[in-house]
């Protein structure tokens, strides 16, 4: 149903746009514009080994456009465990199962890269991303003052 593949140099304008949009800036902590060299350098970041980040493009089908994108961050090689982030970027594509089939697809990605557990952080008024994360099998385990933590376990 969808298709995720490794952000490269070809996504840097469209991930620019993405992160400069600032009606996405309240799911993240951004606050300033991106310059398109700072986004040239995190799609070099991401393809150095020891990463603790990796951006994957969500596409409808294999060449596709991306229709939004699936991260994992503060990978901890120690813990097996890592943070996820994901976006849909337009309504058009919103409340059709991409992020749901997005998240699983990441969780066969994780499982091959020794990942254990992955968890969430999420605003206690975004409720489109808390009801993904629960109906993907997250589970809330600490909530501080307007975040709520989920994790889910994907060792099988
Ligand atoms: C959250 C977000 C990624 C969901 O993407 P999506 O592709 O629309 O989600 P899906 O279609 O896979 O929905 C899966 C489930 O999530 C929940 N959900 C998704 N959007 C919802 C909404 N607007 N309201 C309530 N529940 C919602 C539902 O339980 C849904 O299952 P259902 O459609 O069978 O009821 C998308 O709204 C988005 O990009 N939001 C902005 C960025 C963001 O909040 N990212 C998460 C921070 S980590």
């Amino acid at each position: 149903m969808i298709f995720l593949r490794s952000a490269n140099t070809t996504d840097i304008d469209l991930i620019l746009k993405w992160e400069n949009n600032r009606e996405n800036w309240s799911y993240s902590d951004t606050t300033e514009p991106y310059s398109r060299l700072d986004i040239e350098n995190l799609i070099i970041s991401l393809s150095r080994d020891g990463s603790v980040q990796q951006r994957f493009m969500i596409c409808k089908q294999k060449g596709g456009v991306p229709i939004g994108a699936i991260d994992i961050f503060d990978v901890n090689k120690k813990r097996n465990c890592a943070s996820v982030g994901v976006l849909i970027e337009s309504d058009f594509n919103r409340r059709k199962g991409f992020a749901l089939a997005a998240l699983n697809e990441l969780e066969q990605l994780c499982g091959k890269n020794s990942i254990e557990k992955l968890n969430a952080i999420v605003h206690n008024w975004n409720t489109a991303s808390l009801n993904l994360f629960k109906k993907a099998g997250y589970v809330e385990i600490v909530v501080e003052k307007d975040l709520i933590k989920l994790e889910k376990c994907i060792k099988k």
